[in-house]
C-alpha cells in the first residue's frame, strides 16, 4: 500500500515538473522529429558499417571490433633527450619494432609479393632497391596481444621529454618517405607534429619546412617541438614553420623539395568512432566532411608541385575510406599529368610491408598504396599511405 502511495506521489511530482517545462520544449515521443539526435559517434558507426562492409567485406567485423576497442600506442624515442627511456622501456618488455623486427614475415605476405600487380600504375621501387631505413628512428611497442599502457614520458635535465606517444603505424609514412642525408623536406600538414618529430630524429635533413593552415594547431606543434627538440635546433634557419593554406603551395614554392609529406585531414576514423567532441560526423560539419576528398586532392596536387623532379611525395591518411585514399591518389596522378604535365611513378611499398608484417596487419590486395588495418592483437592504424616519385 505504502509503495502504491509512493508511486502515485512520484507520478504527480513528475506531472508537476512537466508543468514547469514550457510546452514548446516538451518532447512528444511519438514524433520522430522531436527525438533526441544521434551523437556523432553513432552516425560514424552507421556510416562506416554502410561503406566499409562493402569495401572490406569479411574483414570489416574484426576491423570494426578493433576500432571500437582500446588502441595501441608506440613510444617514439627522442634522440635529443639524455635520459634512460630506452633501457626503462626495454625492461618493461617493449621492443623497438624497427631495429628488432623479426626477419620471418608471414608466408602469406611473401607469396603475395611474388604475384604480378594487376594495375599498371603499380611499379617497383625506381631503383629496384629496398627502402633504407634511418637507424635513428626508434619506436618501442609492447608485443602483440600485450595491451599495457605507457607511462607519461619524463623530462631530462634540459627539460626535453624522452619519448612521444603515437600510433606506431603513423611512423610507417615517415619511414617510407626515406629521407636521405642533405635532403630538403616539406611537411605540408604538419600539426600537431608526431611525424615531424620522427623526421627530425633522422638528423639527416638539410632544410625542413613544417606547415599547417590552422594557427591554433601550429601553436600546438611549436609546443610539441619545444618539449622534444633543443632550442638552437628550432631557431636555426634550416627549419621553418608556417601557417599557409597548403593547397596553394605549388604557387608559393614549386619544384623545390626532395621529399614532401602530405598527411592530409581526413575522417580520422578512430576518433570519429570514439569521441563526440570535435567529431567530423557532427551534423554541423557535414559539408566539411563531404568536401574532404576535394581538399585532399588539392593538397596532394600542391605537394606534387612542391617536389622537385626526381623528388618523392608520400600521401597518408588515418582512414579506411577508399574515397579519401586510392581515389584521391588516382585523381592526383591523372590531374598532375593532364593539367601540369607532371609524370609520376607509384613507388612499391611492399618491401616496407614485408619488413613489418609481424608488427602490423596490412590490408590485402590494394591496387594502389598500402594500408595498416586495426586488429585486436595489433591494434594500430588505420593508416593508408601511397608514395609517388616525380619523373618530370
Ligand atoms: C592528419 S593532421 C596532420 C597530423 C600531423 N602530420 C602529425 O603527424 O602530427 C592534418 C592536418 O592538416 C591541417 N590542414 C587542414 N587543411 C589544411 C590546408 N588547407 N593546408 C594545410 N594544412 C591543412 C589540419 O589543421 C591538421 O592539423
Amino acid at each position: 500500500m505504502a509503495l502504491l502511495w509512493d508511486t502515485s506521489l512520484l507520478l504527480r511530482k513528475v506531472k508537476d515538473l512537466r508543468c514547469l517545462t514550457p510546452r514548446r520544449h516538451r518532447v512528444k515521443e511519438k514524433w520522430a522529429a522531436t527525438h533526441p539526435k544521434l551523437p556523432p559517434t553513432r552516425l560514424a558507426v552507421h556510416h562506416f558499417d554502410a561503406t566499409y562492409s562493402t569495401q572490406l567485406g569479411q574483414l570489416w567485423p574484426s576491423v570494426r571490433l578493433a576500432m571500437l576497442s582500446e588502441r595501441k600506442y608506440g613510444a617514439l624515442l627522442n634522440n635529443f633527450s639524455h635520459n634512460v627511456a630506452l633501457t626503462e622501456l626495454k625492461a618493461q618488455g617493449c621492443v623497438d619494432f624497427i631495429s628488432e623486427r623479426e626477419k620471418d614475415v608471414p608466408s602469406c605476405l611473401e607469396e603475395k609479393s611474388e604475384e604480378p600487380s594487376d594495375v599498371s600504375m603499380k611499379s617497383s621501387d625506381a631503383d629496384g632497391e629496398q627502402l633504407s631505413l634511418s637507424p635513428n628512428i626508434k619506436c618501442l611497442v609492447f608485443p602483440r596481444g600485450d595491451v599495457t599502457r605507457f607511462k607519461p614520458a619524463r623530462p631530462d635535465k634540459n627539460g626535453l621529454l624522452g619519448y612521444y606517444l603515437m600510433d606506431a603505424a603513423s611512423l610507417l609514412p615517415c619511414l617510407a618517405l626515406d629521407v636521405q642525408e642533405g635532403h630538403s623536406v616539406l611537411d605540408l600538414c604538419g600539426a600537431p607534429g608526431g611525424k615531424t618529430l620522427a623526421l627530425l630524429q633522422t638528423q639527416a635533413i638539410r632544410f625542413l619546412c613544417i606547415n599547417d593552415s590552422s594557427v591554433s594547431r601550429t601553436l600546438r606543434l611549436r609546443k610539441v617541438l619545444h618539449s622534444y627538440v633543443p632550442k638552437h635546433f628550432l631557431t636555426n634557419e634550416n627549419l621553418r614553420i608556417t601557417s599557409f593554406d597548403g593547397t596553394k603551395w605549388g604557387e608559393i614554392e614549386s619544384n623545390t623539395f626532395d621529399r614532401v609529406l602530405v598527411d592530409v585531414p581526413c575522417t580520422t576514423d578512430r576518433h570519429s568512432l570514439m569521441e563526440d567532441d570535435n567529431n567530423i560526423f557532427s551534423k554541423n560539419r557535414t559539408g566539411e566532411r563531404r568536401r574532404l576528398p576535394q581538399l585532399q586532392l588539392e593538397l596532394l596536387l600542391a605537394g606534387i608541385q612542391a617536389a622537385c623532379p626526381g623528388g618523392e611525395i608520400l600521401y597518408s591518411t588515418c582512414t579506411l575510406s577508399q574515397n579519401q585514399n586510392l581515389s584521391v591518389v588516382e585523381q592526383a596522378i591523372y590531374q598532375a599529368r593532364e593539367k601540369d604535365g607532371i609524370h609520376l611513378q607509384v613507388v612499391d611499398l611492399k618491401p616496407l610491408m614485408r619488413m613489418f608484417g609481424n608488427t602490423f596487419h596490412f590490408a590485402p590486395d590494394l591496387h594502389l598504396g598500402e594500408m595498416v588495418i586495426p586488429h585486436l592483437v595489433a591494434n594500430f592504424g588505420p593508416i593508408y599511405m601511397c608514395k609517388l616519385k616525380r619523373l618530370t
